[in-house]
């Protein structure tokens, strides 16, 4: 049996604009999806045990096969290879933390494993981007890239077609999180469509808040190296403002927001794709974290207590 993981991640700027060519700033979790893969005699079939988001793994389901195949294929496996894959691990199924990239890359973690294709992690990778095709349509990379590397990142997608820029950010100390799910499956090919097409029509209102993101990701990228977290917080939460201004946001993202802000989070924003899915508010320390995380509960939301800036194990 093959065995593999990957990372979930939450973007802490600039989600929508990577797809762009913009800078952002993405964490991986600590928590992962786990996959094993086994040889079997015909057809693939899938055990898909993750928690989280009641549906979420039906929903995918059509896209989640699609992204198999598209895996198989780049890694010159017949598309006919039988195999039965089971999904598990500690990362919640919510939609805006990575799952389906921590899941491309587990799954072709453990394909390389039980075929013995020995994939560096540049391949892991580069699978795992096409994979996300089948979820994102356009995908910026940046999903695969924290799912296979882990760690603090900046990422800027190379619009020429060659390799990405990332490079690992360094951070003083890691800092807990909240990440609050609306518990709403989002369809992020959608939302990624419907910002290009809004871009293309309407250039006035989005070219200054892509330039404006750009900035944001660079100041937020230099705050979080210092360890000026109120910074950050502020900058999260002017991010979340413009991707209001560009409809990516909903009234149960904006809700919990608003919670964590009147809870004494330093900062808080939608992370992923929108339209539903899941928020991040900044609650350095455990006690901040708790009186955060318990008041999205109170009002019937799950959450998830985790942390950025942990650096790979
Ligand atoms: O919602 P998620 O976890 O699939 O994140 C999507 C992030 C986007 O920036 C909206 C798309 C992308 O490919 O970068």
């Amino acid at each position: 049996m093959g065995k593999g993981s990957g990372y979930g991640k939450v973007i802490l700027f600039g989600e929508h604009f990577v797809v762009h060519g913009v800078p952002g700033v993405v964490s991986a979790t600590d928590a992962k999806t786990d996959a094993e893969v086994k040889k079997t005699v015909q057809g693939i079939t899938i055990n898909d045990e993750r928690k989280g988001s009641k549906g979420y793994a039906e929903e995918k389901r059509l896209q989640q096969i699609e992204s198999i195949q598209r895996m198989l294929k780049a890694m010159d496996m017949p598309a006919d290879t039988a195999m039965s894959i089971w999904i598990g691990g500690n990362l919640p199924g919510f939609s805006g933390l990575g799952a389906s990239a921590a899941s491309s890359v587990a799954i072709a973690r453990a394909i390389t494993e039980e075929f013995s294709l020995d994939l560096p992690d540049e391949k892991i990778n580069a699978v795992a981007y096409e994979a996300e095709k089948a979820y994102a349509g356009n995908p910026s990379g940046i999903d695969n890239t924290a799912a296979t590397y882990g760690g603090l990142m900046w990422f800027r997608k190379n619009l020429q077609g060659g390799p990405d820029f990332v490079e690992r950010l360094g951070i003083i100390e890691p800092v807990e999180i909240v990440i609050g799910s609306t518990g709403k499956v989002a369809n992020t090919k959608a939302m990624v469509e419907g910002v290009a097409e809004r871009k293309k029509q309407n250039p006035q209102k989005y070219n200054p808040l892509f330039e404006r993101v750009g900035e944001i990701a660079v100041e937020g990228r230099k705050a979080l190296e210092a360890g000026d977290l109120k910074k950050v917080g502020e900058l999260m939460n002017e991010n979340h403002t413009i991707l209001q201004g560009i409809e990516v946001s909903s009234k149960e993202l904006d809700l919990l927001v608003d919670i964590a802000r009147k809870e004494g989070a330093l900062g808080a924003k939608l992370t992923g794709g929108g339209g539903g899915g899941c928020m991040v508010a900044l609650t350095p320390g455990v006690e901040l974290q708790e009186k955060v995380a318990s008041a999205m509960e109170k009002e019937g939301f799950q959450v998830l207590r985790t942390k950025v800036g942990v650096q790979k194990q």
